[in-house]
């Protein structure tokens, strides 16, 4: 048991802490992994000491080489984590001053871990959203591209899972491309909020000892300066923005990955998932399993837990600083670790699936073009409504003669409408049915390549 005397802030202390409640106040096992943030964050707010007049220069370089050691220690993994060590900013400010001795006193002068502790995740997360952005961005070229080399591919769309109408391949795959386009936006906006500086706002009050917050600003690389020091040191809305991003993106992903296990059956056979990305059955040697796109699927679940459980947290609790907000690293970098994972499987199966192009063009059929029906008669000048009207008569009919829709003679259709002649054949083209659909976002194909083109250069514009 560690005695108080050790403690950062045993002072006041004369009893000792239960060993049992020093193991749950402990979160140096989950926050260990911002130690390079906790040690960029100290060096700049050493520097604002120094220039404050609180340190010396001489005292600076000594502090600015103790971190460097340390930093050291922790890059190279010989960094021991000591039995009192509570948190990572307890355990670099007890490294510190075995390290540097006296000096190391100074470093936490009208700082609070309550400042330094936000200001280290903020440091962590804006690195961390770069990094995801990346992984975003790979995905959805992986599929731009795919959407673009498959673009002659048709097959059924589906609307409440019926046949509803034909549409391109590439037309599917973007649809769930856009959808990860505003991910990223939304994550490069969040960024933008997670950016700002904390440091400087001490434990409540702010900084009473002339700590240059423009300074460390500049230092540390932030965009802002945090305004108000009460509601710096305590709130938590970027890591719930985190992950309320990062439940969004999943339902996204886990609503493609449900298309794709559909696809995938045999029933459907559209797509064949690639071994690398599939695994099989401990007891039925036929199965090969989608595990990849079930696990992406069930990730959600996950992190919408995540997300709920953060903000369960934070609802309710009194103003500024309250231990339940050492909650938040794990739900930051266990969500971030899932997206991290989750974004890149992703990619993997979508870059390695095979299409079964006959399988897909064998899915359509007739039926599926009842509304071109219905749109060849308001092109002959039949109002909407009314042309709906006979093409649900023409599908009766189809159905009461138990033949498909394309085998209803002329007369047949006639006998519906004397709007219909021979030029209706041209209706029972899956090609034809697709190219109608030529305004903007559509499904022919000069749409679809105009989305791959839009898509194309906001890709550039985000790599910039
Ligand atoms: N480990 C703590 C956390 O993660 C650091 C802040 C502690 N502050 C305090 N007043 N006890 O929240």
């Amino acid at each position: 048991m560690a005695s108080e005397g050790d403690k950062l802030w045993g002072g006041r202390f004369v009893g000792d802490t239960d060993p049992i409640m020093e193991m749950f106040n402990s979160s140096i096992a989950t926050d260990q992994r911002m130690w390079a943030a906790d040690i960029q964050g100290s060096r700049a707010y050493a520097k604002a000491l120094e220039k404050a007049g609180l340190i010396t220069s001489v005292e600076l370089e000594q502090i600015v080489t103790g971190l460097g050691k340390i930093s050291e220690e922790w890059s190279k993994g010989s960094f021991v984590v000591a039995k009192g060590d509570e948190d990572i900013h307890t355990a670099n400010e007890r490294r510190l001053k075995e390290l540097i001795g006296e000096a190391a006193g100074k470093l936490h002068t009208g700082r609070s871990r309550n400042d330094q502790v936000v200001t280290d995740m903020r440091l962590w997360l804006r690195d961390s959203c770069s990094t995801l952005a990346t992984h975003l961005l790979q995905l959805i070229r992986t599929m731009v591209n795919r959407a673009a080399a498959e673009i002659k591919v048709l097959f059924p769309g589906y609307t409440h899972l019926q046949r509803a109408q034909p549409i391109r391949w590439s037309h599917w795959i973007l649809s769930h491309a856009v959808a990860l386009c505003r991910d990223s936006e939304r994550l490069g906006e969040i960024r933008k909020r997670v950016n700002v500086l904390p440091l400087g706002s001490g434990a409540i009050a702010g900084n009473p000892l002339g700590i240059d917050r423009d300074l460390l600003c500049k230092e540390l690389n932030f965009d802002a300066i945090s305004l108000n020091s009460m509601d710096a040191t305590s709130e938590r809305d970027f890591v719930a923005e985190f992950l309320f991003w990062a439940s969004l993106c999943l339902t996204h992903l886990s609503k493609m990955s449900e298309d794709l296990i559909i696809y995938s059956t045999k029933e459907f056979s559209f797509v064949t998932l690639s071994d690398a990305y599939s695994t099989g059955s401990s007891l039925m040697p036929q199965k090969k399993n989608p595990d990849s796109l079930e696990l992406i699927r069930s990730k959600a679940g996950h992190v919408f837990g995540r997300c709920s459980g953060m903000l369960m947290t934070l609802k309710g609790l009194p103003s500024t600083y309250n231990k339940d907000l050492q909650e938040d690293k794990e739900a930051m970098f266990d969500v971030y670790d899932t997206m991290c994972a989750v974004l890149q499987v992703a990619t993997g199966v979508i870059s390695t699936l095979q299409i079964n192009k006959d399988a897909m063009e064998k899915a359509l059929s007739p039926d599926m073009l009842a509304t071109d029906i219905a749109y060849y008669l308001v092109r002959k000048g039949m109002p909407f409504r009314q042309a709906h009207g006979v093409s649900g008569k023409v599908v009766h009919l189809a159905e009461t003669k138990g033949v498909l829709l394309n085998h209803l003679s002329l007369d047949d259709l006639k006998s519906v409408s004397s709007l219909f002649t021979s030029d209706v054949s041209q209706v029972w083209n899956y090609t034809h049915s697709v190219e109608q659909y030529n305004a903007p976002g559509g499904t022919a194909q000069s749409s679809v390549l105009t989305q791959i083109q839009q898509l194309r250069s906001w890709m550039v514009k985000r790599e910039e």
